[in-house]
């Protein structure tokens, strides 16, 4: 009984206003109100807009439990979506209910939003909001369905004629990131088709040309790195502060097939030591591509493609750099696989160090870039979509960190990896390489593996100095993982609580079953029994889709737009002998055309479109409550410690390392 005063909050991209007709019912614990029209003016639902309304109901509604939104057609007109951010209410004795949705609303027919607390199913809870949550999830079933991508890969969404603009509207960009993405892809394939780069398929003359191209596109490190990229310090570096940081591992045993001895190594290391002291100590490291082998390799233009599945064993020296003493590009040894050396002439160790290149593209674009981020991403997020409704705290904390991901990952299956896309038209792994190296790295993903600090302990990476990602990776986990523990040990206050938690019980299940394949020996949990172990995996899924991501997507420009320091592929066979000239690298590197569609592309994937959300910016207020919008503060502050902190390091920096600076990092996996 009385009146009851509306705020109503329409979104801010250019297409979230409406002309519908938007009718509002306020359903409370003592009943619902009546269906009531909101006023028509022109200026009610305009972006950004918030409109208020004064309704008066015949009865006492009590606590308000939800409110159902409905969109009819004005007039004749087809219905006109409408992106409605929140609706407020403020009750005749003063109490104020806040009702966060920040969701497309695009068919006739009621959506109903829950108040704002982050609530978990209890033996209390009530029956009009255990309707809207099975509702709700019902319908988000119904429209995010998973679908088998490849044999032994993560499911994926199924989506008609995989075409993005298929998906549901939630899940689309925003007009705005959908013409800067546009706009990129555009602009740089554009000058490099005019410029005559794009249908020239000839080998380089020379080294030096390459910059003809990559300078049409320019960022601080690409320029430093065409410079550096022969330098054997600044190869080793990459495995510590380059795109792949996560390969690397301590080498206490040479491998049984590497052909690598003492004498080999001993002009590497000097007089004053040798490699089975360095083995003790701890010095030496090694990058293994083995899962490459027997890998399916591309055709382009008609000709074969090849890749190696090399070895490269490193050394830290006194000066604390960490630079390639030998390389094998085979994992079988015999009279023709040779052992490349940096005392080799001055070609065979350049050609060794970019076969080691090629394969480490290969590995970090399917392995540590498109499964362990973008694929693991969407199983979070379809995942949360059928399994958490709104109003559980986790859909709340979780949503943030999967913005555009399904679109961009359809986008990806079909214009990247897909039949005729990008990798066929100039990745060796291309053209059926793809799914056979998404399946092999399947065995690879572990609970360990994902979570950083476990992945550093297991490669022995705990004190190798200037491990920039594992340092600035290591305080932003720490971030996340505070910030989650507040949220959790808010919401969940025993692990009773979590065990008994239904819909958080059935969200993990779902992600083991479809994500990780039901594979036990990945260690990936498939429940939660206590507050601790979720706080862990919370802060795996948050860190995976923000840093995790920005480590291995970020440079992508900075460090492949040199194309010798990562070719996408390689047009002769690894040599089995030495004797290289600078004319058969240039025969054995990308053409022309190839490597100016390489450069396109890493230019589009390092440059995030606009409309992004930086890290802990969480700009929709889903949490209604005080405290939690407390913990959200300290998050941002501790954040932008570690900025100040990192941006400080980078000043002093030749070739900085901006990439896990918490500014720098995009919420979710977007691009
Ligand atoms: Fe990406």
């Amino acid at each position: 009984m009385g009146l009851y005063k509306l705020k109503v909050a329409t979104g801010s991209d250019a297409s979230a206003g409406t002309c519908s007709n938007i009718f509002i019912v306020l359903v409370g614990i003592n009943g619902e109100g009546e269906k009531h029209q909101m006023p028509r003016h022109w200026s009610h639902f305009l972006p950004e807009s918030v409109a208020e309304f004064d309704i008066n109901e015949t009865k006492d509604l009590g606590e308000l439990l939800l409110v159902r939104v409905s969109v009819e057609c004005y007039l004749k007109f087809i219905l006109d979506a409408w992106f409605c951010q929140y609706v407020n209410v403020a009750c005749p004795n003063g109490q104020l209910y806040q009702f966060p949705f920040y969701q497309w609303i695009t068919k006739l027919g009621p959506v109903e939003i829950p108040e704002g607390k982050g609530v978990l199913i209890t033996g209390n809870t009530h029956t009009s909001l255990l309707k809207q949550r099975k509702a709700e999830l019902e319908m988000n079933r119904e429209m995010h369905k998973w679908k088998v991508y490849a044999d032994g890969v993560p499911h994926c969404i199924d989506v008609e004629d995989d075409d993005a603009s298929k998906l549901p509207a939630n899940d689309q960009y925003s007009l705005l990131k959908e013409y800067s993405l546009g706009y990129n892809i555009l602009s740089t394939g554009f000058e490099a088709m005019l410029k005559g780069f794009l249908f020239n398929e000839g080998s380089w003359p020379n080294l030096e040309d390459i910059q003809l191209l990559s300078s049409l596109r320019k960022s601080h490190n690409s320029g430093i790195v065409s410079e550096i990229w022969k330098e054997d310090s600044f190869f080793g570096s990459q495995y510590l502060n380059g795109i792949n940081p996560t390969l690397i591992k301590k080498c206490f045993k040479i491998p049984g097939n590497f052909s690598v001895c003492e004498q080999m190594v001993a002009s590497s290391l000097g007089t004053s030591t040798n490699l089975e002291t360095e083995l003790q100590d701890g010095h030496i490291f090694i990058a293994d591509y083995k899962i490459l082998e027997k890998i399916p390799t591309n055709t382009i233009k008609e000709k074969k493609q090849y890749l190696a599945a090399p070895m490269c064993l490193l050394w830290k020296n006194p000066r604390d750099e960490l630079v390639p003493i030998a390389i094998q590009l085979s994992q079988t040894p015999g009279e023709h696989t040779p052992v490349f050396l940096p005392s080799d002439s001055k070609f065979d160790w350049l050609l060794a160090k970019i076969w080691v290149r090629n394969a480490d593209f290969q590995v970090h674009e399917i392995d540590a870039h498109l499964l362990r981020t973008h694929l693991l991403a969407e199983v979070f997020s379809i995942a949360t979509i059928r399994q958490l409704p709104m109003g559980h705290p986790l859909y709340k904390l979780l949503m943030p960190h999967f913005r555009y991901t399904l679109e961009i990952n359809v986008r990806m299956r079909k214009q990247l990896i897909g039949h005729k896309g990008l990798f066929d038209q100039s990745v060796v792994t291309g053209n059926g390489g793809v799914p056979v190296l998404l399946k092999k790295a399947m065995k690879g993903v572990t609970y360990s593996s994902l979570c950083l600090p476990d992945s550093i302990a297991s490669r022995g990476m705990d004190s190798i100095p200037n491990y920039l990602y594992r340092d600035d990776g290591m305080k932003v986990w720490s971030a996340v993982e505070s910030f989650v523990s507040n949220i959790i040990n808010y919401y969940y206050t025993s692990d009773v609580m979590v065990r008994e938690d239904p819909e958080l019980q059935a969200w993990v299940a779902e992600i083991f079953k479809e994500g990780f394949l039901q594979n036990k020996s990945s260690e990936l949990p498939s429940s939660f029994g206590s507050t601790a172990s979720l706080i862990r995996y919370l802060t795996m899924v948050i860190f995976t889709c923000s840093a995790q991501h920005a480590a291995v997507n970020s440079g992508q420009y900075d460090l492949y737009s040199w194309m010798p320091n990562g070719p996408t592929t390689m047009r002769s066979p690894p040599p089995t002998a030495k004797g290289a000239t600078m004319q058969v690298i240039l025969k054995a590197l990308p053409d022309v055309s190839t490597t100016a569609l390489g450069m396109t592309t890493v230019w589009t994937l390092s440059n995030e479109p606009s409309d992004r959300r930086r890290l802990g910016n969480y700009r929709n207020i889903r949490f209604t409550e005080k405290t939690p919008q407390q913990f959200i503060k300290e998050f941002q502050v501790k954040l932008a410690e570690i900025s100040k902190c990192i941006q400080e390091r980078d000043k002093t920096m030749h070739l900085p390392y901006p990439y896990l600076d918490p500014s720098e990092i995009e919420n979710s996996v977007s691009i």
